[in-house]
């Protein structure tokens, strides 16, 4: 195959703020949700605690400390051939308790430096506006998404952005991964996209559902502000996109699974045609579940559609029938024979993301973008600070080899290619430091112990000659 991506075509990374940046306290930033989120492991969950409690361990404080190191970070990212490179702006630097009127200058100042720093090499800033990192005032006064008022809340901080950023950045997404919360039996998923804890009889279902609605209306209303400021932005959302497979050609396995999609990606339907899809009424009277959903709410949805599908692409699920066929993300899920999965138990599926891709493309007919993917994995520095990735350039080479078919093949409208944690940051389901994504090596090891120096691993050279070749040397 000699066709490839057209010269526009945005290769780059991908990181969070509160995942990456460090710097906690600094320049009047106010505490996140993250800050509140101990060291966890495969084995064990985050512990989701009230305080910062002395004896506990919490890695988004320091992370990779990005707030310190931006310019060599940027420089890294230039010598690699960056395009393009995504971040979040971290709402308490901006809004450090979420619900002032003013909002804090020297947040907007760090943004300002990071996005000058980026387009002084050429490197187009993509922007998320809310990645897993919430003032945790809003959750404290507010209990979060389950409250209307962060609709206002969200609008101002959005507008904000808008206005001070829009001459230095054309792409931005709302909420990152707002699917996840599909499951709503996981404290830390419902947690991280709404900031909703839960307590003793709530129904968790019914409050996911009311929290991703308010969070529907806030990215619609984003969309209108955004558009409003400055009509050439491009405002998306953005989908952890895990494609569902039927066990089995078994009828009910087929059924189930395609209501399992329609579960999992409700949220991109509303974000991309405005309304809900029509199954969903009587789902929700069949469950008892009422929501506050008014006439006004249903306008901003129709009047605030995205201009693009942002997406993560890590793995695919494996769904079967058993005995019911409303679709539970935390009892339906089976492990795919043919797939291996990394050391954390996510099954890697390079030809998924074809698979993927096609149905999007089919289904909402928006441009798309693949602002996440990368294996997370073990690595090791030898003494001369080297490090041998071949299983991280294998995964790669995988995925960018079917997303390239479902490009050139397929004809799939696709801006550009954003892997994951491109510098070693925190990883966000354990707070590890050890599950490692990046081209370029932190020296820090779970618990922010370590000098901090960035090493490039074999992966970023490999990297540099895929993005020189514009995807052609694989
Ligand atoms: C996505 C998130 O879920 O996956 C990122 O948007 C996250 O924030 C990434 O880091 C990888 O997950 P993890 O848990 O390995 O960091």
């Amino acid at each position: 195959m000699n066709k490839t991506f057209n010269d526009k075509f945005l290769w780059g990374g991908a990181v969070a703020a509160h995942q990456f940046e460090g710097g906690y306290k600094e320049g009047g930033k106010g505490l996140s949700i993250a800050d509140f989120m101990t060291l966890g492991s495969h084995e064990t969950p985050r512990e989701l605690t009230d305080t910062i409690e002395a004896g506990k361990y919490y890695p988004n404080h320091k992370a990779s400390d990005f707030y310190h190191h931006y310019k060599e970070d940027i420089k890294l990212m230039a010598e690699m051939g960056f395009k393009a490179f995504r971040t979040s702006i971290a709402w308490t630097r901006i809004f450090p308790n979420g619900d002032e009127t003013q909002p804090n200058e020297a947040g907007l100042e760090f943004y300002d430096k990071v996005f000058d720093e980026l387009l002084r090499y050429g490197i187009e800033p993509v922007v998320t506006l809310s990645h897993f990192e919430m003032p945790i005032h809003l959750v404290k006064e507010y209990g979060g998404w389950s409250n209307r008022k962060l609709i206002d809340f969200f609008a101002r901080y959005a507008h904000v952005c808008f206005e001070r950023f829009h001459t230095k950045v054309k792409y931005w997404m709302t909420f990152n991964e707002i699917n996840n919360q599909t499951d709503y039996s996981s404290d830390l998923l419902v947690y991280e996209n709404s900031g909703i804890k839960f307590k003793p009889g709530d129904n968790k279902e019914e409050l996911m559902y009311q929290a991703a609605h308010y969070e529907l209306v806030a990215s619609a209303q984003a969309v209108q502000i955004g558009h409003a400021i400055d009509p050439s932005l491009k405002i998306g959302c953005m989908i952890a996109f895990c494609p569902i497979y039927p066990a089995s050609s078994r009828p009910e396995d087929i059924l189930f699974t395609q209501k399992a999609m329609d579960t999992r990606y409700y949220f991109g339907d509303v974000h991309v045609n405005g309304e809900y899809p029509t199954w969903m009424k009587p789902y929700f009277e069949e469950k008892g579940i009422n929501l506050d959903i008014t006439p006004e709410d249903l306008a901003i949805l129709k009047n605030g559609t995205v201009d693009y599908i942002a997406f993560s692409y890590y793995m695919s699920f494996m769904a079967k029938y058993t005995d019911h066929m409303d679709y539970r993300e935390y009892e339906d899920l089976f492990p795919n024979p043919y797939v291996k999965a990394n050391d954390w138990g996510w099954q890697i599926d390079p030809v998924g993301l074809r698979y993927s891709m096609n149905w999007m493309q089919t289904r909402w007919h928006k441009p798309m973008f693949i602002v996440e993917n990368g294996l997370g994995a073990y690595d090791k520095m030898t003494d001369d600070h080297k490090i041998h990735d071949s299983y991280r350039i294998e995964y790669l080479r995988n995925h960018i080899s079917e997303m390239k078919k479902a490009v050139v093949e397929d004809g799939a409208d696709l801006i550009g290619y954003l892997p994951w944690g491109c510098i070693d940051l925190v990883a966000a389901s354990t707070g590890e430091m050890k599950k490692r994504y990046g081209f370029v090596y932190v020296d820090a090891d779970d618990y922010g112990q370590g000098s901090m120096k960035r090493y490039p691993k074999d992966s970023f050279y490999w990297y540099q000659k895929v993005i020189k070749s514009n995807g052609a040397d694989l």
